[in-house]
């Protein structure tokens, strides 16, 4: 079971997608492609959002997408999920709901979604709603790469606050793992990063003059852009953000759609703010 202690923010989350899903399978419904569901983070089928004494269990994305199927339902789910265990749990959930065409792997999102991407590249009646949701900054940019160009409507938290921006050390003294994590996770190099999200100002006072760094206070927005910027060179558009904050107030997500059709933008735009003014 996944261990959530915090807010509502993750049965929002899961909400958003499943309206999107059912839009989607309605929109879908007129045409004849074949309609493929991909988790590549799946958990383990049900979240326990509270603390030790106050909590509740909830079904994860996976059962409740599984559960749609009017008008009609995805014709193969693939869930990825590296944790053996969890897998295993989740593959008894979905499989009660779900008996057949679903397919559950205990890998490596990155590596499926390579799989993925070769397998839709030779089928152009196929249609993908993609679904990636990392607890931190574990999808790599050349993993989302693989998916331009094909008929892919995308669905993704981006740990912006909670990965990303923890990593940008206000005094720019950042390890050498750190910032090859970042560059893997947003597929740009350091120096970009550094220009987007930090100023440099030479300070003069009665010790002479030095070279002060500022950070950004405007980081996780600026990271957010960077990052749609980048999305937008494999997809044609992005949705505006769910934005998600802990009780202090702070970002840590942005739950985001990536489509080539504007439709599917539309439907994305107007439930992310719907649920933003909830929030
Ligand atoms: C936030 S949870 C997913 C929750 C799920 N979407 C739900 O609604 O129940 C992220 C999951 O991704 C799994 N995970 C982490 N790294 C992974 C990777 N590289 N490939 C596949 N799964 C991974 C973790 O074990 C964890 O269960």
């Amino acid at each position: 079971m996944e261990n959530e202690f915090g807010g509502s923010w993750t049965e929002t989350k899961i909400e958003i997608l499943e309206k999107y899903a059912s839009a989607y399978l309605t929109i879908m419904n007129k045409y004849p492609f074949h309609l493929t569901y991909f988790d590549g983070f799946a958990g383990s089928g049900e979240i326990k959002i509270g603390n030790e004494e106050d909590f509740k269990i909830i079904e994860g994305a996976a059962q409740k997408i599984v559960d749609i199927s009017t008008p009609r339902s995805f014709d193969i789910y693939y869930f990825v999920e590296k944790d053996e265990k969890k897998k295993q749990r989740l593959e008894t959930s979905v499989r009660s709901k779900r008996p057949n065409n679903v397919f559950v792997v205990a890998e490596d999102c990155n590596v499926v979604l390579e799989r993925l991407a070769g397998f839709l590249r030779k089928d152009k009646m196929r249609k993908t709603l993609v679904f990636l949701d990392p607890f931190g900054m574990n999808l790599d940019w050349s993993s989302i790469e693989n998916l331009k160009g094909l008929g892919v409507d995308l669905w993704l938290l981006s740990p912006t606050g909670v990965g990303a921006n923890r990593l940008l050390k206000k005094d720019l003294n950042i390890s050498e793992a750190w910032w090859k994590r970042l560059e893997k996770f947003f597929g740009i190099d350091r120096e970009l990063i550094t220009k987007s999200i930090y100023q440099e100002n030479t300070v003069t006072d009665l010790f002479g003059s030095r070279t002060v760094i500022t950070k950004s206070s405007q980081a996780n927005d600026k990271l957010f852009e960077i990052y749609s910027e980048k999305l937008k060179t494999i997809f044609a558009l992005v949705s505006n953000p769910y934005v998600i904050v802990n009780r202090n107030n702070s970002l840590m997500y942005h739950f985001f759609c990536a489509s080539n059709n504007e439709s599917a933008i539309k439907i994305a735009n107007d439930l992310v703010s719907k649920h933003n003014k909830k929030t």
